[in-house]
């Protein structure tokens, strides 16, 4: 091939080069070993003396020629190779939302609290059985066969002998039959009722907490109630007992709260009482310590369980104990940010 025919296919190859893989092999074809340019210049000893330096000097600007095109069209392909994979690959920052991002639950988030708020004061967690023996429920707890509180209507029974829990209270005698005083204890968990409107669920959540050990009296009890109420709902309120019954306390408490919402000048959420009812407590029954093996004349002890669904409902003005359990998305996302 003569100078002028490289030159012409060197130029209609590079023009139709469209990626930097073809342009390297171009590269080889006319400036490699075995290229074109390379040939052409070998060929020089067949030309006569005179004519080489003005034939070397022409190859050698096709060469330079060649180079600096080579370099161009290297520039020219990179840029337009940014140019699409920025266009292909482009992310589109404005779209902020991320997809939906779970958040834990409003029972969750009042139970926690709860619970790391007596883990704070040294209490223990444990957790027991839902499913659970007619004889922790109800007989340990000084609630016999006839007693009305296990009312068919209230309890979900599995056989004669098992049941659902219906309170975390089943858990008292479970622990005192285990562990000797000094006690401090919670237990959170799930309870069952056969029951269903708008302030009562089949299934919802309780706290137990007991403390057993010498001296202790009601006024352990409302120190511990009334620090857990000004965590929960502020420094300003007030806690009350009222005197109650339980077969498993004596004696025994339903524990008010200032109602949250008006400070306690009344409104409809407390039905112009001022109050709202929280929980039920009191002092373990020595019957009840005396059933699972501890004195009663050397210990004594109280006992408490929150309702967290009831807490939760206070807390956040929640008017119908259903939507917690309904996983209707509009409800859930307002709570855990
Ligand atoms: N277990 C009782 C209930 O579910 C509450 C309670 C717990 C009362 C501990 C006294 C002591 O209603």
């Amino acid at each position: 091939m003569t100078i002028a025919e490289i030159q012409n296919s060197f130029d209609a190859e590079i023009a139709n080069c469209e990626s930097l893989s073809q342009l390297q092999e171009l590269k080889v074809k006319y400036l490699g070993k075995s290229g074109a340019l390379t040939a052409l210049l070998k060929s020089i000893k067949d030309l006569a003396p005179e004519e080489r330096p003005t034939f070397g000097a022409k190859v050698n600007e096709l060469r330079k020629r060649m180079e600096d095109t080579f370099a161009l069209k290297a520039d020219e392909l990179a840029t337009k190779e940014m140019t699409r994979r920025l266009r292909e690959e482009r992310v589109d920052i404005s779209l902020t939302s991320c997809p939906d991002r779970g958040a834990l639950h409003p029972v969750t988030l009042i139970e926690n609290r709860i619970c790391n708020l007596m883990i704070a004061m040294g209490f223990e967690v444990l957790s027991g059985p839902e499913i659970e023996t007619d004889y922790y429920n109800f007989q340990a707890l000084n609630i016999p066969y006839d007693h009305p509180a296990r009312d068919m209507q209230d309890t979900f029974y599995i056989t004669d002998r098992y049941l659902l829990r219906t309170q975390t209270s089943a858990m008292q005698a479970r622990v005192m039959e285990r562990k000797k005083p000094p006690l401090k204890i919670i237990c959170p968990g799930k309870v069952f009722r056969s029951d269903n409107d708008a302030s009562h669920s089949p299934v919802f959540h309780q706290i137990e907490g007991l403390v057993v050990d010498k001296n202790i009296t009601l006024c352990d009890l409302k120190g511990t109630l009334e620090y857990i109420a000004a965590n929960l709902f502020g420094p300003q309120t007030k806690v009350r007992f009222r005197p109650s019954f339980f077969p498993f306390t004596e004696p025994s408490v339903e524990v008010d709260l200032t109602c949250s919402n008006c400070g306690g000048k009344g409104c409809s959420l407390c039905k112009e009482t001022g109050w709202i009812e929280v929980l039920g407590a009191g002092m373990v029954n020595p019957y009840v310590l005396e059933n699972c093996g501890i004195d009663s004349n050397k210990y004594s002890g109280y006992a408490f369980g929150i309702g967290v669904e009831r807490v939760a409902m206070i807390k956040y003005g929640i008017p119908d104990i259903r939507l917690f359990y309904e996983n209707d998305q509009r409800f859930l996302k307002q709570f855990g940010k």
